[in-house]
């Protein structure tokens, strides 16, 4: 890692951004918590504080959900044609682009990711995304159904369904991607007509909160989007089981998952859930070596491996093994490891100490059953939370490494002799995000394809996302799909009128 760093200016109004205090946006206002407390958000990078944030607890859920409910209930919100709905959906994507570099930086200095990754990514996804959901407030529909009611012998019917929007909805986000997580969230709860508290990850909450500045500015009316900055165990879990939330959408881990689940039970709202994979990618031996390597680099090591779709479990089929491992090691050591606000850095750090400290964990845990890094396995630097990009070989199935969401720079590579024999390995995990195959065999990359138990297949390409494909998991990686129309049904209930005619 550079020790000497040339570091972007920032933006004047970041700058301005990070003076006071953040606090949080309930019914159109931006109140302190009720408690009065705060908590700091941190520079990955240094460790330093940037600002601290009003933190939400229970009593602050309570005064947002009870907002969301009356903008739900009572408010112009309710009144909006679906066109109008989608206009201030598109209007707050276009603010977003002409905000983009400001968000752009708030996500390398609170996330810690390349400047450069947000401005290309991050934001750029977000805005399509919220362009994307526009063009759906219109076209939500329901269906006319011919009904044959055989106990009503002579009578007709006319039957259509609804499609209404579900409610007061919850969203509680993570941290690897917190603008686009928000969009990913926010866009079709609202191109639904839902109204939402959004609770953003306490490690990254500020581009959610200059978000909930341009909602306003967009003209969304007082209560359609609260935002509520705070801790998991408080205001998270307060949001989860609130008996006056309809539905509550989740991404994180798999063990919060179950949380959310089980606090829901209280009044059976309803639950989508995005949570951790450990995702196969499989490079077959016909496969386009010279390209598939690149690709294998960065279906781990974007993002640092803070994807929940990141490639962490790579199958090399034998006779190439040595080859795409040393190209993945030699791609591992160019990779130039520095802060976030560097322009020239490529890999930042990773969010928070407590996920630094969990990725050396399970290096560690790796080296004692056996495995051996080829490259990197280390922290790097005394100051922010770095971690060399890390190939681990020798590892097998039954490892930790292995079955574990690692959520850093790791990956672990296994050679394999047969298809027969690595799509069983593929499938041995509890989890299903996504998974990739590398080859020339068009026939062979669709039975794959088919084969693979997983929300996402890709082919000879990784982590390509859009607004328009829908994403989620089997498994254990969650409950419903984000983005495309399927999106839409977790933010829409289905009501059946029938009329005797
Ligand atoms: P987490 O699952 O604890 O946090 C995600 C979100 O859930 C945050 O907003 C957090 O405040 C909230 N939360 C935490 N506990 C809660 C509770 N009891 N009730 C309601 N909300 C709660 O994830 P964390 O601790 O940040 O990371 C742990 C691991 O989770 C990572 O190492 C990674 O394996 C996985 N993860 C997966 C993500 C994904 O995109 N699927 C994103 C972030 C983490
Ligand atoms: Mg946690």
């Amino acid at each position: 890692m550079a020790t000497v760093t040339t570091q972007i200016m920032l933006d004047e109004q970041v700058q301005s951004f990070l003076r006071t205090s953040r606090k949080m946006l309930i019914s159109g206002r931006w109140l302190d918590a009720v408690s009065g407390k705060t908590f700091p958000t941190y520079n990955p990078a240094t460790g330093d504080m940037l600002v601290q944030v009003a933190e939400g607890d229970h009593a602050d859920v309570n005064q947002a959900v009870a907002a969301a409910r009356k903008a739900f209930e009572n408010g112009p919100w309710r009144k909006l044609t679906a066109s109008e709905r989608g206009r201030l959906i598109w209007k707050l994507a276009d603010l977003i682009e002409s905000h983009a570099e400001e968000f752009a930086q708030l996500e390398s200095l609170d996330n810690g990711k390349p400047v450069g990754v947000a401005r290309a990514a991050d934001v750029p996804l977000a805005i399509d995304l919220f362009r994307y959901m526009a063009g759906w407030a219109t076209k939500i529909e329901g269906n006319t159904i011919p009904i044959s009611v055989p106990y009503t012998p002579g009578a007709q019917y006319l039957a259509y369904t609804l499609r209404e929007p579900v409610g007061v909805v919850a969203q509680i986000i993570p941290w690897n991607f917190p603008l686009l997580m928000a969009a990913w969230k926010l866009g079709p709860a609202l191109a639904a007509g839902c109204t939402v508290v959004l609770k953003p990850a306490e490690q990254t909450p500020l581009s959610a909160l200059r978000l909930g500045e341009l909602i306003c500015e967009a003209g969304f009316p007082d209560g359609v989007v609260n935002i509520v900055p705070g801790f998991g165990e408080t205001a998270g879990a307060a949001l989860a089981a609130h008996p006056d939330v309809d539905k509550v959408a989740f991404t994180g881990s798999t063990e919060v998952g179950k949380l959310i689940l089980g606090a829901a039970t209280g009044n059976l709202k309803k639950v989508s859930l995005e949570l951790g994979g450990k995702s196969p990618n499989i490079v077959c031996k016909d496969a386009d070596i010279e390209a598939s390597i690149p690709g294998v680099s960065s279906a781990i090591f974007f993002n640092h491996g803070q994807c929940c779709c990141a490639g962490s479990r790579l199958f090399i089929e034998k006779g190439i093994f040595d080859q795409v491992v040393e190209g993945v090691a030699a791609d591992a050591k160019k990779i130039k490891v520095g802060p976030g606000m560097d322009p020239t850095t490529q890999m930042g750090p990773l969010v928070s100490d407590e996920q630094q400290r969990r990725v050396l964990s399970y290096l560690e845990s790796g080296y004692s059953q056996g495995a051996k890094a080829v490259v990197g396995g280390r922290k790097l630097g005394d100051k922010g939370y770095f971690v060399e990009p890390t190939v681990l070989v020798d590892t097998t199935n039954d490892m930790k490494v292995m079955q574990e969401e690692i959520f850093g720079p790791v990956v672990c590579a296994m050679p394999f002799t047969d298809i027969e024999d690595v799509l069983p390995a593929a499938n041995n995990s509890i989890y299903g995000l996504a998974a990739a195959v590398w080859t020339r065999d068009i026939g062979k990359a669709h039975r794959i394809a088919r084969e693979l138990r997983a929300g996402t297949v890709w082919i000879n390409c990784y982590n390509i996302l859009d607004a328009a494909l829908p994403f989620g998991g089997y498994k254990q990686s969650g409950w419903g799909r984000e983005m495309g129309h399927d999106a839409l049904e977790l933010y829409t209930e289905v009501k059946a009128v029938t009329v005797r005619l």
